[in-house]
Order: C-alpha cells, then sequence, then structure tokens
C-alpha cells in the first residue's frame, strides 16, 4: 500500500504526478490557507507532506500526525517549522537551498534598481497622466553604478546579489556571523566590515538573514539612524527582520532615500503606512517566483520526501538528530 502524503498548496500538475508515482496524495489544489487546525485534520492519517513557508508546521500539528515522518518546505526558510518539536517526535524536516539563489538575488536586484530610479512613483505618475512634457531637473533618482553596495547575510544569496554588483562598479563589503573564505570573498569582490560599519557606508543594504528570534528586528530604529540619509534599504529575506514601524518613520522623515520591500511583518498583512510612501518599491514576497525555480523548488521537496519516506536521507535535511 501507498504511504499517503499531503501536499499543502497548490503545485505545479507535474509535481502532483511524479509524487502520486510514490504516495497516495491529497492535495490542496483549491489553495486554501490550511492554518494549524486545517493542517491537524489533514496530516492526521499522512506520513510525509509538502510545504510552504505559509504553513505553520507547529509543535501542535505535529502532535496530531502521528503517522507522520517528514515535512519537507518548498521554501529555503524554514521558520514555519518548529524543529525542536519535529526532532522530538522523529519528524525529519527538510528546506530547499541552492535551487532559488539566482532568482532571489535578480529580484533584489530588480528592487534595488527600482528604488535608486523611483519607479513604482514616476510610473504611477505616468498612469494617471501626470506627465506634462520632459523636463530637466525631474524624478532625480540614486545613481547604482560606482555606488556602495552592503549585505547583511552572506549565504549562497548574498553572495549572487554581490557577484551582480561587479558589471555596475560598486564597492562590495558585507557582514555576516562568520566571515567568508578568502576564495569566495575574491570571487564576489567583497570585504568584511562590522555591522557598524555596513550600517554606516552602505548606499544600498540589501538583508539576507533567516527569521529567527535572534534576528527579530534587527534593523530597527537605530540601526535606521546609523544609515546615510541617501541610503536604500532591501529586504528580500523575511519580515519581522526589519522593525517596519521604523522603518516607515525613517522613510516619511526622509531619513532615509527610499526601500525595496518584498516581505512585511504579518503578511500577507502589511503595515499601511508603506502605501502612502512614495519612496518605496513594494512586492508581495515573490523572490524566488520564476517559473523555473518554483518547478525547482516543489520537485527538490518532492526528492526529499521520497528519500525520507523510503528510508534514505533526504539531501536536504535540517535536523540530522533524527536520523539517530
Ligand atoms: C521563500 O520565502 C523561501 O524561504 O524560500
Ligand atoms: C534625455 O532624454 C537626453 O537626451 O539626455
Amino acid at each position: 500500500m501507498k504511504q499517503k502524503i499531503l501536499v499543502a498548496r497548490e503545485v505545479f500538475p507535474e509535481v502532483l504526478e511524479r509524487l502520486r508515482q510514490h504516495f497516495e496524495v491529497d492535495d490542496n489544489q483549491a489553495d486554501a490557507i490550511l492554518g494549524v487546525e486545517g493542517l491537524k485534520v489533514r496530516l492526521a492519517d499522512k506520513a510525509g507532506a509538502l510545504t510552504a513557508a505559509t504553513d505553520p508546521v507547529t509543535a501542535d500539528v505535529i502532535a496530531a500526525a502521528p503517522a507522520l515522518k517528514a515535512i519537507c518546505n518548498f521554501a529555503v526558510g524554514y521558520n514555519n517549522i518548529d524543529l525542536a518539536a519535529c526532532s522530538r517526535a522523529g519528524v525529519m524536516a527538510t528546506n530547499t537551498p541552492g535551487v532559488l539563489d539566482d532568482t532571489t538575488a535578480d529580484l533584489a536586484w530588480a528592487l534595488l534598481m527600482a528604488t535608486a530610479r523611483r519607479l513604482p512613483a514616476a510610473e504611477r505618475w505616468l498612469r494617471n497622466g501626470e506627465w506634462q512634457g520632459w523636463q530637466f531637473i525631474q524624478w532625480l533618482g540614486s545613481d547604482v553604478h560606482h555606488a556602495t553596495l552592503g549585505i547583511l547575510g552572506m549565504g549562497r544569496i548574498g553572495q549572487a546579489v554581490a557577484r551582480r554588483a561587479l558589471g555596475f562598479d560598486m564597492k562590495v563589503i558585507y557582514h555576516n556571523r562568520t566571515r567568508l573564505p578568502a576564495d569566495k570573498e575574491d570571487a564576489c569582490r567583497a570585504r568584511f566590515v562590522d555591522r557598524d560599519t555596513l550600517l554606516r557606508e552602505s548606499d544600498f543594504l540589501v538583508l539576507l538573514l533567516p527569521y529567527s528570534p535572534e534576528s527579530h528586528h534587527t534593523i530597527g530604529a537605530a540601526e535606521l539612524a546609523l544609515m546615510k540619509p541617501t541610503a536604500h534599504l532591501i529586504n528580500v529575506a523575511r519580515g519581522g527582520i526589519v522593525d517596519d514601524e521604523a522603518l516607515i518613520s525613517a522613510l516619511r522623515q526622509r531619513r532615509l532615500a527610499g526601500a525595496g520591500i518584498d516581505v512585511f511583518e504579518g503578511e500577507p498583512k502589511y503595515n499601511p503606512g508603506f502605501l502612502e510612501l512614495d519612496n518605496v518599491a513594494l512586492t508581495p514576497h515573490i523572490g524566488s517566483s520564476s517559473r523555473a525555480t518554483r518547478m525547482a523548488m516543489a520537485m527538490r521537496a518532492a526528492d526529499n520526501l521520497i528519500a525520507a519516506l523510503s528510508g534514505q536521507r533526504p539531501p536536504n535535511l535540517l535536523n540530522p538528530e533524527v536520523m539517530g
């Protein structure tokens, strides 16, 4: 008999076809948000699940799923999963690192350029029919070329963002818990600096930290006050890393020139103050959203699930202690 699994959000049909070769699949192609209560019900008889960053895999959810052996997130971030509870229950948890680095780095750059050159506000102005003629002094933006790019959180995505800066002749500085080995620093021509130097010197500061209680409000009023008033902040990592209220206040008072934001505290809700600002570029958590990358993420999650439920070590196991 095939083992039962849940696919907790809508995915491509190709992914379901592949999973059906191995498992009896309960899919959520209706894409209803299951939440804690919905997950408890749908996971009650399941051996595994493909989950998204929007699915709260809490200790309660895990306790309600006695047959559960594997939770396979189709995301690189996994702050939606209570990893300790998984480990206590012997449930393997996996994520999808590596397959979304370039696509997410591309979006960081899209937001960086959009806020630097004020694209969202200029486009709104044009669409509103307000363009009466070309003017010499109109929609003046910030230069990206030869500026200083700062990266906080220098993992794979951070390095991909840094490599793209080469073509813009930028100076690249970064801060990370651990310094990169010299060959990796050389590959993206990035210089390690302390956190305050990063905040003070960056013209464009890109945040690429995972969310955890330790990274909550890593960028708040005090950090924003260290930044140049001409600087721009880009967040494609997770909501909650930035104190959104403090960011909005800095942007409103032009203590910061602009921001490009893909992730929000409490999303899909967001602070309505963002909408009143004309110096922000806002996107709805689409960092990894290209068809090819979303396919690769779902297929990688499927690889992890197939390995886990056939007694092998999944390629992206987050809690190796469950293997004993
Ligand atoms: C998306 O937010 C991810 O963590 O992959
Ligand atoms: C602007 O349109 C220019 O020609 O410089």
